[in-house]
């Protein structure tokens, strides 16, 4: 990927994350994907039918309460057998239709979404951490590691494996498939597909702490060959600082410990407590959706990381701004 083109990409992507990010929260009833549209089409079908048999039942308790009222239980007396067959029709058989078309209809949905009906041809392991989320690409030696941001190729199944470093929380992203949980020590396996380009974004949805809030993801769905494009950058390790501002800045980065929780492929940062920095850069949002990715939200996350997102396993650095301004440099470079 040339520079130019992931500068423009970024240029493009970054204020689309934002719009996305401001504006109103996914909904799961207006869908993009394989699975979502069948499970929307299921959840509309059983309101429908739920609307439907209120109505009918509230229509019916208003008739017969009036129809008490003015001829008493004359008719309940003088006709017992109508009574019963009423019963029988109303209160049996067309329940025990709508109860049964509406269990099957919704084990067929349920079936039908549990596995794409081809082999996807990715496999991304999304790991729950409190509170981000660690995306790996099982795929050759399974280099490409990032967070938060998931690329996928659009009109392609990507089978998603999820795993927890800590506690239960659950991966989803509204617009493209239902809830999976996300518990410690078991692998549950789902998977998404995108109808088009464009970005999803995802949320934890099982409560995991005071900032299962701000654990956001955002499902990115490229054309296959952006995709490929955008993978092959992914496999370069760390470009080296072309300048002497960020090479000062790899240094603090080192000096000052950020290495021992993060790694950054091509230099000797290899933490594995926080999320890749390798593309850092190439990324729309910090901190799992909760700033988006500017030169001013980096040093502010960096210098206040505790005010920000209080409890979050990243420290607030006390950094002199000369400090701070050289590695957020440097950092901007990671794309
Ligand atoms: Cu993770 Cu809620």
């Amino acid at each position: 990927m040339s520079p130019h083109h992931s500068l423009r990409r970024a240029g493009l992507l970054i204020p689309a994350i934002a719009a996305a990010a401001c504006a109103r929260a996914p909904t799961y009833m207006s869908t993009d994907g394989f699975a979502a549209d069948r499970e929307a089409t299921l959840g509309w079908t059983l309101t429908w039918i739920s609307i439907v048999v209120v109505v009918v039942v509230g229509v019916l308790i208003l008739v017969g309460t009036f129809r008490r009222r003015a001829r008493g239980d004359e008719i309940a007396r003088s006709q017992p057998d109508r009574s019963i067959r009423w019963i029988l029709i109303g209160g049996i058989i067309i329940p025990a239709i709508v109860l049964t078309f509406s269990f099957v209809y919704t084990t067929v949905t349920l079936s039908a979404v549990s596995s794409p009906d081809r082999k996807p041809t990715l496999t991304v392991e999304v790991v729950g951490h409190r509170w981000w989320w660690e995306a790996r690409y099982l795929k050759g030696d399974s280099t490409v590691i990032t967070a938060n941001e998931i690329h996928i190729p659009v009109g392609q199944p990507v089978r998603v494996e999820l795993a927890s470093y800590d506690v239960i929380h659950s991966f989803w992203v509204p617009k493209l498939a239902g809830k999976t949980d996300v518990i410690p020590g078991q692998r549950n396996v789902t998977w998404l597909e995108a109808d088009r380009p464009g970005v999803y974004r995802g949320q934890c949805t099982e409560y995991c702490g005071p900032q299962h809030g701000n654990m956001a993801l955002y499902v990115v769905a490229d054309p296959p060959d952006q995709f490929a494009r955008w993978y092959a950058g992914q496999l370069q390790p760390a470009a080296p600082p072309k300048d002497s501002v960020s090479a000062e800045g790899e240094s603090v980065f080192e000096r000052q410990a950020c290495a021992g929780c993060h790694t950054i492929r091509g230099t000797p940062a290899g933490g594995k407590v926080g999320p890749d920095l390798t593309h850092i850069a190439s990324r729309s949002t910090i901190a799992a959706g909760t700033l988006v990715n500017t030169r001013g939200n980096l040093a502010g996350w960096i210098a206040n990381a505790q005010g920000i997102k209080p409890g979050a396993a990243m420290p607030t650095m006390h950094l002199n701004p000369g400090d701070l301004q050289v590695l957020v440099n440097y950092l901007e470079t990671l794309k």
